[in-house]
């Protein structure tokens, strides 16, 4: 079924943190995803953004001697920038503090809670994490600290509202068990249904849904109660429905675009998007989001990224040494997205120079340098006159042809594979393809054949060129820029007659992608 809109989302990214390679990670793969359904036609619209309030945030600015929106607004332009660098394609980034696009949305979602008997008031004494952003109990902690972030949680006596979330339970449970309610990869799901199962009593039991005013002053007002603000993670769930419209005078764009087609985050954040997001949906009556796709961690040298270890890699370096659709290619076909991976310096040249300098851009260097040197450039020609791969010449046909395999073979994998968000496997029959066509010249060796017979070294280029002009269409949600460059360098029309192709090719003024000693 052809699908009419697909709606993708990013985590919205903490606005203290300097973004780090595992935060560029979430942003690529979303990017990849949203650029390959915009590609097949779907009205996309992606979202990334900023979650901008609470206790964290506060405190940072305070010690930085900033006033917090001051502070998040220098981080939010850093973040920003870093979404352009890295050709993101969002549609919209959202801000937790801004009052016309988010706060409406946030709070008529409140109202909804509220509307629907699952919000009251009662006070909590407990334990908080403020790395965490989240109430924690003794269970979970490992020699008295917080299990993520190594601190000692603070004991925390206060007047909060409390959502019903115990209420929601059995509906979850049984949204998770049939699949409505998606999440990639499965493991997650299981991880999920045991938490509903057995952790009972911390999990399930209702959550605390704002802090007293006083105690945090920098949040969305609760509804009809000044003296409280909303907790940070049911003001930034609702980024998600905000951002489209939700809570705005007009909400058509809200009623087109949601359900959310596909929310992308990090494994640390599951429980909140499995459980919390959900139900706040449930209670309020809007519809679940299809899918959650829930990636791996970006370690580096076996170990969690973090300043304390001193072993954060930023996209920064990467780069500046390799560009920008470098670093694109290895967030996209070098990992698997739903596990974690570990990025070197050793390991990014390696592949680099094996897949983009050699594979790649020789390829593309070569099947240009041979089509201008033999033939100006101009080559006209159709998939019935490509040799097959594999057949040599004077010999009788050994194997298919590009143009067949191609069309029969690598397009239809590449589309399950990307429909699945299957990225990694997706750019894997790119390369596919450019294996086929480096075999290609081996078979038939253009460069001598053009001293014998230079009509069918113009059906072997042809085919090269085809089959170029397959890699860049491929190509255009993981690389963009590099497809571009390639597709301008062909110069294809599609001219007359059926399935005949005019290449006016031209070859590149600097190879694609330089080797690295
Ligand atoms: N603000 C919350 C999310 C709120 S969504 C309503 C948050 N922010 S974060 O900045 O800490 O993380 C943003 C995203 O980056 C999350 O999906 C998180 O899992 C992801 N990552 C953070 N560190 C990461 C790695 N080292 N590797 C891969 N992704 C990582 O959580």
């Amino acid at each position: 079924m052809e699908e009419k809109k697909f709606y993708v989302t990013t985590a919205i990214f903490y606005a203290n943190a300097q973004l780090h390679l595992g935060h560029a990670y979430e942003l690529i793969l979303a990017d990849v995803i949203a650029r390959y359904h915009r590609g097949v036609g779907s009205k996309t619209f992606f979202l990334t953004g900023s979650d901008e309030h609470g206790d964290k945030i506060i405190r940072t600015a305070q010690k930085e001697g900033m006033s917090p929106q001051a502070f998040v607004n220098v981080n939010v332009g850093k973040m920003k920038e870093l979404v352009t660098t890295l050709g993101v394609s969002n549609d919209f980034f959202i801000r937790t503090s801004d009052q016309k696009a988010h706060w409406p949305g946030a709070q008529k979602m409140w109202r909804a809670l509220e509307a629907a008997g699952d919000i009251y008031k009662a006070t909590y004494q407990g334990l908080y994490c403020v790395g965490c952003e989240a109430f924690i109990t003794e269970k979970e902690l490992v020699d008295g600290k917080c299990q993520h972030h190594g601190t000692v949680p603070e004991q925390i006596k206060e007047e909060n509202y409390f959502f019903k979330l115990s209420k929601y339970v059995p509906e979850l449970r049984r949204l998770l068990e049939s699949g409505e309610f998606k999440i990639t990869p499965q493991s997650k799901v299981n991880e999920m249904l045991a938490l509903l199962n057995t952790e009972g009593e911390n999990i399930l039991s209702d959550v605390s849904i704002s802090r007293p005013e006083r105690e945090i002053p920098w949040g969305i007002p609760v509804p009809g109660d000044p003296g409280q603000l909303m907790y940070v993670w049911c003001d930034a769930l609702s980024n998600y429905i905000s951002a489209v419209g939700y809570g705005q005078a007009d909400e058509a764009s809200f009623n087109l675009f949601w359900p959310a087609d596909l929310q992308v985050i990090g494994k640390d954040i599951v429980r909140f998007h499995a459980l919390l997001w959900p139900a706040m949906l449930l209670s309020a009556k809007i519809a679940l989001p299809k899918e959650l796709l829930v990636h791996g961690f970006v370690t580096s040298g076996g170990k969690k990224m973090s300043k304390s270890v001193g072993n954060v890699l930023g996209p920064d370096e990467f780069i500046a040494d390799y560009g920008v659709p470098a670093l694109r290619y290895y967030c996209t076909r070098e990992v698997s997205p739903t596990e974690d991976w570990d990025l070197t310096r050793e390991k990014f040249k390696e592949v680099y120079n094996a897949n983009l300098a050699n594979g790649l851009g020789n390829l593309v260097s070569r099947t240009l340098k041979m089509a201008t040197q033999y033939f100006d450039g101009k080559i006209t020609g159709d998939a019935a006159s490509v040799p097959p791969v594999g057949g040599v010449q004077g010999e009788s046909a050994a194997g298919l042809n590009i143009p067949y395999l191609v069309i029969n073979d690598l397009l239809p994998r590449y589309h399950t594979h990307m429909r699945a968000h299957e990225i990694n496997k997706g750019a894997d029959i790119i390369w596919e393809l450019v294996g086929k066509l480096d075999q290609f010249i081996t078979d038939y060796e253009p460069f001598k054949l053009v001293k014998t017979d230079k009509a069918a070294t113009e059906k072997v280029l042809w085919g090269l060129l085809y089959g170029l002009r397959e890699i860049s269409a491929m190509l255009a949600p993981i690389m963009p820029d590099t497809a571009k460059t390639i597709s301008e360098l062909l110069g294809a029309t599609e001219s007359g007659n059926v399935g005949e192709i005019t290449f006016v090719a031209k070859p590149p003024v600097a190879p694609l992608f330089m080797r690295k000693e």
